[in-house]
């Protein structure tokens, strides 16, 4: 499995939606994705293999820290490192910038992705009470990397 970190393009939307309609009801649509191509202060990236999206994650700019808006991998492609070598390049590029610290959000039912997170060193600093659909806490988890 040969697998590729590039940054998102329009050419990879029609692999995007097709992982959006049949796996992620409540996620990202790709309106707002194509939308967040055109933002300066945003910057996504595509996982492929064989040229063929399997996720995709991206980051935004907020004053002196990068925030994680979404990362994704495809159901069946899932525990095989994909989702870390994304959020390797985003902690990468943040790195580069001279910025302090990244921060994100996460359903705390989300075992999965806070694990992720947490192997990278990401730690808890604050919960926002009913932050999903008025029900679910959101973790909210931050990397520094100074
Ligand atoms: C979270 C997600 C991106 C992880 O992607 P992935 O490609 O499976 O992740 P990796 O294979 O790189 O796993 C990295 C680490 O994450 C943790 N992890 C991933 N899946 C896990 C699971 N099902 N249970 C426990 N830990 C898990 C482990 O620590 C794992 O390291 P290990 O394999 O050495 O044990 C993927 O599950 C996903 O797309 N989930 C749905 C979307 C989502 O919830 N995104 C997060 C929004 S905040």
């Amino acid at each position: 499995m040969v697998l590729q970190i590039s940054p998102m393009e329009m050419k990879h939307f029609y692999d995007i939606e097709e992982i959006l309609s049949t796996e992620f009801d409540d996620f990202w649509s790709s309106s707002i994705l194509k939308d967040e191509l055109q933002n300066s202060n945003s910057q996504y990236f595509v996982a492929l293999i064989n040229g063929v999206v399997v996720g995709f994650a991206g980051i935004w700019k907020a004053v002196n820290e990068y925030h994680i808006t979404n990362i994704a991998v495809k159901k069946d492609m899932r525990r095989k490192g994909i989702g870390s070598s994304l959020l390797e390049k985003l902690i990468e590029v943040v790195k580069s910038k001279n910025i302090d610290s990244i921060t994100l959000e996460v359903n705390f039912k989300n075992l999965s992705a806070i694990e992720l997170y947490k192997k990278y060193n990401f730690k808890q600093v604050g919960i926002r009470k009913k932050y999903y659909n008025q029900t679910d806490d959101a973790l909210i988890m931050t990397l520094f990397l100074n």
